[in-house]
Parts: structure tokens; sequence; C-alpha cells
């Protein structure tokens, strides 16, 4: 295992940054050009477009949810301090897509869009796990340093660091393709730049862990090759059909370089 990784920023200092730049109101994006553009999809466009954007809406609601387990749980109080921060801006990003939703695309029920290729990774596998830190928490048994690790691998490697990282590129290749949808692409832009911060928190907590408890690295590598072998079926669903005519390619050749990088930075080669 590489320790050579070094982290860029203390908790402490992400937090100090989180007080200044976690603080945008996606309220206050005016969403009027995007409204135009979306008169002017065709319904399997709109399908497309909304189905990438259900998923990001209940990854945000659920990460939102599922945080707080985290921060009560982690010993260290600056990191505690940065997790607040965190809580906050997560509730933010799911605000962005709700407000999204009702003043562009219309009334959408986003839960449709739950197949189990996302269903399980999202919302009730990392349930599971901020539940399992919970239950540690509270009885006083189990295993709390590994839940928190395993935790923070599910959240913040593969869900933060893989697949909403890749997202965003779904988001960029629409509004290069079409130059479509700049408002979009603007939330998209500072929801991005929270999440570098969570990622940077994450992954360092997460090396870290793995430093001390090194017998969490089996269960970790197993967790992230679990996620790898899903990467296809993923991608597949946001792109079959594909009437927005964007690149599958190269989106999936991207959300395997993140899930690699995130395996680095957690010391693992
Ligand atoms: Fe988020
Ligand atoms: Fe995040």
């Amino acid at each position: 295992m590489s320790t050579a990784a070094h982290t860029t920023k203390s908790p402490r200092q992400l937090y100090n940054i989180a007080k200044t730049l976690g603080i945008w109101d996606p309220a206050k994006i005016d969403l009027t050009e995007d409204k135009a553009h979306w008169q002017m999809l065709n319904p399997d466009q709109r399908e497309q477009l909304i189905k990438t954007c259900a998923l990001f809406y209940e990854g945000e609601v659920s990460v939102s949810d599922t945080l707080a387990w985290f921060m009560l749980a982690v010993p260290d109080l600056d990191r505690r301090m940065f997790l607040s921060t965190q809580i906050f801006e997560e509730v933010k990003h799911a605000e962005f897509f709700e407000r999204y939703f009702q003043e562009v695309c219309g009334k959408v029920d986003t839960s449709a869009y739950l197949v189990p290729e996302y269903k399980g990774v999202l919302l009730d596998e990392l349930r599971q796990r901020g539940e399992t830190i919970g239950q540690a928490l509270t009885s006083g048994n189990g295993d709390l340093p590994l839940a928190l690790t395993l935790f923070a691998c599910h959240y913040m490697a593969v869900v933060e660091g893989t697949m909403a990282l890749t997202g965003y590129e779904f988001f960029e290749d629409l509004l290069a393709k079409t130059g479509m949808f700049p408002r979009l692409l603007e939330g998209i832009k500072l929801i991005r730049a929270d999440e570098g911060r969570h990622l940077v928190h994450g992954m360092d907590f997460l090396r870290e862990q793995l430093i001390k408890y090194p017998d969490h690295v089996a269960p970790v590598r197993e967790l992230f090759n679990t996620q790898a072998a899903n990467i296809p079926r993923r991608t597949d669903f946001v792109f079959t059909p594909n009437p927005l005519g964007l690149d599958r390619e190269r989106i999936q050749q991207i959300s395997y370089e993140n899930h690699n990088q995130r395996m680095r930075e957690a010391g693992l080669e």
C-alpha cells in the first residue's frame, strides 16, 4: 500500500473555505434561458435529460440524509465542523435539482428512475452503511472504525468521486454539443466546486483509515471491485436510448478513470 499521496488541505482549512464558497444560493440562478431550451427538445430527448437529473436529485437527497451518521461518529472535531458544511451543501444540491424540475422540466416522479443499478448504491446500501455506524455508535458494539471506513469508501469514493464526477461530464457534453442549458451547467459547476472539497476531505479520511487499520484494506478493495463491475450497466441505463447523441464511450472511460483515481488516492494501487 502506498502512502505517497498527501493531504492537500486540512479539514479546518476546508471548513474555512466552505464558509465562503459553499454559500451560493440555488434559488438565485435565473433559469429563464433553460426554460426556452427545454421547449426545443423532443420527448425522447427530454426523457434522457430528466433521467440524468432525476438520478442526481435522488442521489443528493440520499447523501444529505445519511451523512449525519458519519458526522456524529467521526472522532475528530475539525472533521465534524467540515462535515456540517457538507450536509448543508448536499441539501442545497438537492434543492437546485428540485427547483430545476419545478421551473424547467415540470412535474417529474424522480423515484421512477431508480432502477436496481442505481437504487442500491445511491439509496439502500448507503442508508444501510449509515445505520451500521449508528448501531455501532449507540450500542457500543460492532466495529465502528470499519463502519466509518466503508461508509467513506461508498459515499466519497464511489458516489461522489466516481458516479457524480462522471455525471457532470454528461452536462458538460450536452452544453458543448448543443449550446443549450447554460444555467444547468452553471448549477453543476457550483455543485462540482463544493464536491471538490467533499472529495478531498473524504479521500484523506479513507486513506488515513487504511493506514491506521490495515485489515480494512481487503473489504475496501472488494467494495471498489464490486462497484467497478457495475459501471457498464449504469452507463447503459443513461445512454439507452441516447437521443441527445452524447458520447457514451467517453463517459464510461471517464467513469473508469475516476474509479482508478479514487483507488490511488485511497492508497490502493
Ligand atoms: Fe452533492
Ligand atoms: Fe458531496
